[in-house]
């Protein structure tokens, strides 16, 4: 008996079945009623007391293994049944969309990069502000415009809870909570009560400096700012400063790069000037020192602000600000290249 099953065994293993219908004939012939298997069985009874046992394990390793072999046949099938013989392995794969940055990103990623090479750290604060940090402690006075109702979104009207119209209230909470000298940009987001038009938009963002130390001149700045406009535009650029006026700077300036477009010939870009404005500047007010406990006899800054839109603008000469919030696929695809 055991030979026997010893030669079922071998049979079985030599079996080749490559159709669904040989599989079956396979199974009905091992472990089908009348099968091989159940004729084993039947026979047991006539088995020997001292072979049982023995005979008992060949048979049900017998059993194991047809079963098994019968599931790897028929998920050799299923596989199969799946593989297209026709499939080119050399195509190359459906194409991947790789996603980009947005060139908001791309711009704010790099002003603080050239910043981070003069050895400038990155400060934050919150978008939601109160009217000390963002008029009062930078020596608006109590009527100026820009408290207005037209240009700042209120809370809940509590005049004293904004949306930050700059970022130039985070100067004031560097300022509050950092010991000197301090060396800081801001980036952020800054809201203004602005119809949407290309030139205006409610939301937009900004960069801010700040560097107050011991005999920080105005000449620090310009040199600061000639830097950064030749990292940002190419070292061909220019700078002109002209007086300005912001509250919370004395003197105060705003600063201009010439035409890139032109090279300072003219063009309508920069509506024939040859120069094109970029941010504003000045030296850190002796008041807004004062009002952050910082002796003014002592320390002087510079600071700056620069509008992130305006700088993206100058670059890809872009010059809807629609275009940069509507996350239109077809707009933003075409920054890809850029990092
Ligand atoms: N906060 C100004 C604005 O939003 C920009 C600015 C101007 C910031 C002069 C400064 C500065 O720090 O010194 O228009």
């Amino acid at each position: 008996m055991l030979q026997n099953i010893d030669k079922i065994l071998e049979e079985a293993r030599q079996f080749k079945a490559e159709t669904k219908e040989e599989i079956e004939q396979f199974r009905i012939f091992y472990l089908g009623k009348k099968g091989a298997l159940s004729e084993l069985f039947k026979n047991f009874k006539d088995v020997p007391a001292d072979q049982k046992k023995e005979v008992g394990q060949k048979i049900n390793q017998l059993k194991q293994f047809v079963s098994e072999k019968i599931e790897a046949l028929l998920a050799g099938i299923s596989e199969e049944a799946s593989t297209d013989d026709t499939r080119d392995l050399t195509l190359p794969g459906p194409p991947v969309q790789a996603g980009a940055r947005h060139p908001i990103s791309i711009v704010r990623n790099e002003i603080i990069s050239i910043f981070g090479r003069l050895g400038y750290t990155i400060s934050e604060g919150p978008e939601i502000e109160d009217d000390w940090h963002v008029f009062s402690s930078l020596n608006f006075p109590p009527e100026h415009p820009a408290r207005d109702m037209q240009d700042t979104f209120f809370i809940e009207k509590d005049p004293d809870i904004l949306l930050r119209t700059h970022t130039s209230s985070v100067q004031v909470r560097v300022m509050e909570k950092e010991s000197l000298p301090i060396r800081t940009i801001s980036p952020g987001r800054v809201f203004r009560n602005e119809a949407i038009s290309a030139r205006a938009h409610c939301i937009f963002h900004q960069v801010e400096g700040l560097y107050i130390d011991e005999n920080v001149s105005f000449a620090d700045l310009k040199q600061t700012l000639l830097y950064f406009a030749r990292e940002m535009f190419g070292k061909h650029v220019e700078i002109r400063l002209r007086p300005s006026y912001f509250p919370f700077t004395e003197p105060s300036a705003e600063m201009d790069i010439s035409c890139q477009i032109c090279s300072g010939k003219g063009c309508n870009v920069c509506k024939y000037t040859g120069w094109l404005e970029i941010l504003g500047c000045g030296m850190v007010d002796p008041n807004v020192l004062e009002f952050n406990k910082i002796d003014s006899k002592k320390y002087t800054g510079f600071a700056f602000g620069m509008g992130v839109e305006r700088v993206a603008m100058l670059k890809y000469q872009v010059k809807d600000l629609r275009l940069y919030f509507e996350n239109d696929l077809r707009f933003l695809e075409q920054f890809k290249a850029a990092y």
